[in-house]
């Protein structure tokens, strides 16, 4: 198949089995930013399960950007705690006062100027851009790699250039309407959450086995 004909393929399948399985999570019913982000710095290394819980506490803690600003660090750490990886939470602080001081409280909404706050890299700045604002901008988190390798590149070694081929494909993949885009980052991620996960992925049940390059040369079970 041809990749173009491929990734049409991909999309389809990813959107409609997203639109039957997709779980029902606190993140996915808002597109305020200041909570975009909050969901989307938790969940860079800690499980879904575990930020579910810590979430919906933080936020009546902190409700805006401005509260968050304003907090003492003790009370941000208290918070946080439980959740592991304190630079999160204080980088997460810092920026609520950049973002408080220098965007009169309005979290930005193009990657280039979200990448300038404080913790957000590549992969948070994409994640705010379509989740709260609905951009159709890739967002690739280890999961969305994960996924993207193993259907478009096969099981090749990791390299430099691939990595970079990875956010070109999900470049290409991430549909021009935002609200498209935004359930397609939301998919995709699922799809790693869910059946393509790092250990045994569960191919399957996968939906997009048929067009995955290396699920289909595996009948039934893939271990990598
Ligand atoms: N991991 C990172 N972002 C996520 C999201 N929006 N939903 C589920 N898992 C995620």
């Amino acid at each position: 198949m041809r990749s173009g004909g491929q990734r049409v393929s991909f999309t389809r399948r990813l959107l409609a089995w997203y639109a039957r399985s997709a779980r029902d999570l606190p993140w996915r019913r808002t597109r305020d930013p200041y909570r975009v982000l909050v969901s989307e710095v938790m969940l860079q290394q800690t499980q879904v399960s575990r930020v579910s819980e810590f979430y919906p506490r933080f936020l009546e803690r902190f409700p805006t950007v401005q509260h968050l600003a304003r907090a003492e660090p003790r009370a941000v750490r208290e918070a946080w705690d439980g959740l592991g990886y304190y630079a999160r939470a204080s980088n997460l602080h810092a920026l609520a006062r950049v973002v408080s001081r220098d965007f009169d409280g309005r979290v930005p909404e193009n990657p280039q100027a979200l990448l300038k706050l404080p913790g957000v890299g590549p992969y948070t700045a994409g994640a705010v851009a379509s989740f709260a604002y609905e951009k159709p901008v890739p967002a690739v988190d280890t999961n969305v790699a994960r996924v993207i390798r193993r259907v478009f590149f096969g099981r090749e070694t990791g390299t430099r250039k691939r990595e970079t081929n990875v956010w070109r494909t999900a470049a290409a993949l991430v549909p021009k309407n935002g609200k498209k885009a935004w359930k397609f980052n939301q998919a995709i991620m699922e799809l790693g959450a869910l059946i393509c996960v790092a250990r045994k992925p569960r191919c399957p049940e996968c939906p997009v086995r048929t067009v995955c390059r290396t699920g289909k040369r595996r009948g039934r079970r893939l271990d990598v």
